[in-house]
């Protein structure tokens, strides 16, 4: 008998998994843009017009469906146009107290987009910016000609206007975004959404500024007030072992028990998600306005020696457990989260890439993108799971995590993870409506230490290998998972 028991109805579909689940954020803050990104065109590091080759080329191995920028809290003090035609310098008062150059601004970032074939998600500024500041930034983007900000577009040399689809009205406007109470903001959105148009056949899905982790009365207001005028409701969850202000742990160096609460708070989603979502449904049964978890990701002290404001911090397999772990849980509220982005691309809190200098490595964060980039998209297959539970110094958690989807062509794909560090698991899984045996592959990601990173030295270090530890006979999947792991199983229709 194996501890764990699950059952994947392969003929039930019980909703359809957002590729925008698979978003991403990046943010002038520390090295994410400069350097991470951007280059600029007299680099000596491979740049296509100034973004980095080298990271371009990984980020489009991951399929990423959107990406928000300028911020987080830059947004609300970022003034587009110094960022466009002859730029403007400012200062980054939030991150560092930087002077940032405006090299890159709306045609550095559309470009990317463009680049990555993502969606951009821009963020407006609401906290320190105005009304027509906003609709302007709009008019600039997406009207065709003939008005005075799509000519200057023009001028400043991109002539057809862009296809703008994501736009944040504001960014944490209860805290660095204005510090305003939800029924301010509330009023603040409506007027500000307004001006946010639609020009040229361009239509935008509208991003109101939402709570901070179980602020509920943010979104109670928000949703009774404006729920109409918006197609998104947003959510910032972080995941910190510690205490925000008094220390949140180290990224490498950690004990058990800051393993286990962790992975703890990575799972606390799982009810914010039900509690916010639950109160959007008293405003909006029909479940329309989507749940836009636009910040997510772990939140480490900065790793020593560097600036404390750039927040770089490494990352090990515990990042990739609890990047698994989110999926699964957003996978499960499908209908209601419609998009999510992890915070953040290159080298920011739980970011996809690190780089230094010219070289630069994959994160452990950036492989479970990569494994689990098959859910784009696809069907969310029926799953339940009976589990044992994983136990720590008298509490415990569900050990293992599973969750199975079908692609158009009718691969299925089975991920699941096991977050105990020390034990490993065994599952057993029947397929139900699955007749005829197929052709499979597993691979896996998973390391001999909690800490088990990859630096400049060792990029290699943890990445993910084919797996085996499974037998498929009928319709009965049997799998050792070790400790510490995330495994995908792929089942192929044509065989
Ligand atoms: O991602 C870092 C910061 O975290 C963002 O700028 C802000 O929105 C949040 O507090």
């Amino acid at each position: 008998m194996s501890e764990h028991q699950a059952v994947i109805q392969t003929d039930i579909v019980k909703g359809t998994i957002n590729k925008n689940i698979y978003g991403h954020f990046a943010e002038h803050l520390g090295r994410g843009i400069y350097e991470g990104i951007w280059v600029g065109t007299d680099s000596d590091i491979p740049n296509i017009n100034g973004i980095r080759k080298d990271v371009l080329e990984a980020l489009k191995q991951l399929h990423i469906p959107v990406l928000r920028w300028p911020g987080g809290c830059f947004a609300d003090e970022y003034h587009w146009a110094n960022g466009v035609g002859d730029r403007k310098t400012m200062l980054n008062t939030h991150w560092g107290g930087t002077i940032e150059s405006n090299e890159f601004g709306t045609h550095e970032f559309m470009m990317l987009c463009e680049l990555l074939e993502c969606e951009p998600y821009i963020c407006g500024n609401v906290g320190s910016g105005t009304v027509q500041e906003m609709a302007e930034w709009i008019e600039y983007m997406t009207f065709e000609e003939g008005t005075p900000m799509s000519d200057w577009r023009k001028q400043n040399g991109r002539e057809e206007p862009w296809k703008l689809k994501y736009f944040g009205v504001g960014n944490e406007n209860w805290g660095c975004g204005g510090n305003m109470h939800p029924e301010y903001y509330a009023d603040l959105y409506r007027r500000f959404q307004t001006y946010v148009r639609n020009y040229s056949g361009n239509e935008i899905y509208k991003i109101a500024g939402g709570a901070n982790v179980d602020d509920f009365n943010w979104t109670d207001v928000l949703m009774k007030k404006a729920a109409g005028l918006m197609d998104g409701l947003s959510l910032h969850y972080y995941t910190i072992p510690g205490d925000f202000w008094k220390g949140k742990g180290s990224a490498t160096e950690f004990t058990e028990d800051e393993w286990f609460i962790t992975m703890k708070k990575a799972k606390y989603i799982d009810e914010l998600i039900q509690k916010h979502g639950t109160i959007m449904d008293r405003y909006d049964p029909e479940q329309r306005v989507g749940l836009i978890i636009d910040e997510w990701g772990t939140w480490f002290d900065p790793e020593p020696g560097t600036n404390p404001g750039f927040l770089y911090q490494q990352n090990t397999i515990r990042d990739a457990l609890v990047a698994a772990s989110h999926f699964h849980i957003f996978h499960q509220h499908c209908r209601r989260v419609q998009m999510t982005n992890i915070a953040q691309t290159v080298n920011v809190l739980q970011a996809m890439i690190l780089t230094e200098g010219e070289r630069m490595l994959l994160t452990p964060t950036y492989h479970v993108f990569d494994m689990f980039k098959v859910h784009q998209d696809a069907s969310l297959l029926d799953t339940e799971l009976i589990c044992t539970d994983y136990e720590w110094k008298g509490e415990t958690l569900p050990q293992i995590s599973i969750s199975a989807s079908k692609q158009a062509e009718g691969d299925i794909n089975i991920t699941i993870c096991n977050i105990d560090h020390q034990n490993q698991a065994e599952a057993e899984i029947e397929l139900r409506g699955l007749h005829k045996g197929a052709d499979h592959s597993g691979i896996i990601l998973t390391a001999e230490k909690m800490n088990a990173h990859n630096t400049f030295d060792d990029p290699h270090h943890v990445k993910p290998e084919s797996f085996r530890q499974y037998t498929l006979s009928k319709n009965k999947l049997k799998v050792k998972l070790p400790p510490m792991s995330v495994v995908l199983l792929t089942l192929r229709a044509d065989s």
